[in-house]
């Protein structure tokens, strides 16, 4: 997943089956954040590049994403010279820096034909130094899969593919309104396995009517593939979406409790990792790209609606590009691809920082936080404080991350770095 969608499902999952709320934070005297200045870094963060495609055979029901039908064939040409011209744009901003991993997401980036993912991935390659170890990943959907056309994705350089599947079972295909069926999610599955051998695949889970016994039996038709990688989403009724105008008749709390207990157990006994929040590996199978993410690495975002976060000596800057793919292709073509640009507000630097780090099951080492905000971990001496004294970290002078609890209440441990502060400044354009 991109940028984009990265922070869908904080917590959501496990909050729904406690109803309690931790214990109040204790005040704790700190130092004055204001003694300092604006971030310096001795060194800037591992650069990612994240590539937006927008177009979908059909928009699902449940889906907040940028993804827009596609009615009729996606301008793939055009789109491309467009993500050329952006990247030419950026390079100003990112000049000299290493791409680490490359993600092409969408929407469902697998509608393009292997032709255009292939001159895509060359003229990246021509223009930005991207390390020959690269995990570069495309996100694709099952009702786009043909051989020769998946083939031709590894081909021109794809390594991982992720695979959105749902659900193995034709009943609940049929209720989150998927363009393909079972069949074909298993013939997927298998080819993007043997053809690419890093491979995710993407299930939900508390879906309409689902019992906990479907949500097993679901669970081990994926795990029968063994594939590599693993994300589980608790589905949910986002805004703007027709389930959240129309919501379909979902299991209750307990029911998706127990539905969300034995999607870890069974994952734990198949020998997965669970190491962020609704992502599960084999060792050594972690998504590098989102691992960037989380750690609060850089990435470049271009395409429709894609955003970045770029760090630079004296600052951290954001930016988000026009989100209607026909805007986006006009304001490319006038040279303005940037609808939103804006400096991270030394009092937001810690919630971001957080926002991420703290959805990995073994939190970040103690001196990340200075490494990739350029400030001290004084910065967020006093919140670090209180949730510690909440039992919802542990820290020691080597790592801060998430207790069980913490992990359980991640909402409220995130809630906790959002400090009193100004919003974050932001020039629209
Ligand atoms: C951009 S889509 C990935 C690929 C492709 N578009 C597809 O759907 O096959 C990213 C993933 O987010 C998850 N997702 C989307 N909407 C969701 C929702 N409302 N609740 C939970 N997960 C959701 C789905 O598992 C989906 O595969
Ligand atoms: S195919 Fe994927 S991106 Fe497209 S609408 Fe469905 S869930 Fe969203």
């Amino acid at each position: 997943m991109g940028p984009l969608s990265g922070n869908r499902d904080q917590g959501k999952g496990s909050m729904a089956s406690v109803d309690h709320h931790p214990p109040p934070a204790p005040v704790v005297a700190t130092f004055d954040p204001a003694s300092l200045g604006g971030p310096r870094f001795a060194a800037l963060p591992p650069l990612a590049l994240y590539v937006h495609l927008p177009w979908c055979l059909k928009k699902c029901p449940y889906c907040d994403f940028n993804s827009h039908e596609a009615r009729g064939e996606a301008p793939e040409d055009a789109y491309v010279d467009a993500l050329f011209a952006d990247l030419e744009f950026a390079l100003p901003s990112i000049w000299g820096r290493k791409v680490v991993s490359v993600f092409i997401g969408g929407g469902t980036p697998s509608l393009f034909s292997a032709a255009a993912i292939d001159r895509l991935l060359a003229g990246i390659r021509a223009r930005v130094p991207l390390s020959p170890e690269a995990e570069v990943t495309l996100e694709a959907n099952p009702g786009t899969f043909e051989r020769e056309k998946f083939a031709g994705f590894r081909a021109a350089g794809v390594n991982r593919l992720s695979l959105g599947i749902q659900s193995f079972d034709p009943k609940h295909l049929i209720a989150l309104g998927r363009v393909h069926d079972a069949d074909e999610a298993r013939r997927a599955a298998e080819a993007a396995l043997s053809l690419f051998g890093n491979v995710n695949f993407d299930l939900m889970y508390a879906l309409p009517r689902q019992t906990v016994a479907e949500a097993e039996s679901d669970l081990g038709v994926a795990l029968a593939f063994s594939p590599p990688h693993l994300s589980c989403y608790h589905l949910t009724l986002e805004p703007n979406t027709l389930f959240h105008r129309y919501p379909p008749p979902l299991p209750d709390e307990e029911t998706v409790a127990d539905i969300e207990d034995a999607v870890h157990a069974m994952l734990e006994v198949a020998g997965y990792g669970h190491y962020e929040t609704s992502a599960y590996a084999r060792p050594g199978r972690e998504c590098r790209h989102n691992l960037n993410y989380w750690r609060f690495g850089d990435y470049l975002g271009i395409g429709a609606g894609a955003h970045s976060k770029l760090s630079f000596a004296d600052r951290i800057v954001r930016q988000v590009r026009h989100k209607q793919p026909k805007q986006y292709l006009e304001q490319v073509a006038a040279g303005m691809p940037l609808q939103e640009e804006g400096v991270v507000a030394r009092s937001d630097v810690g919630f971001e920082f957080m926002l991420n780090a703290l959805r990995l099951t073994e939190g970040v080492p103690a001196t990340l936080f200075a490494e990739r905000t350029g400030y001290p971990l004084a910065l967020v001496q006093r919140e670090l404080a209180a949730a510690e004294a909440r039992g919802l970290i542990e820290r020691d002078p080597v790592s801060i991350r998430p207790t069980e609890l913490g992990r359980r209440f991640l909402n409220d441990l995130q809630a906790l770095f959002l400090a009193e502060r100004p919003a974050t400044q932001r020039t629209r354009r």
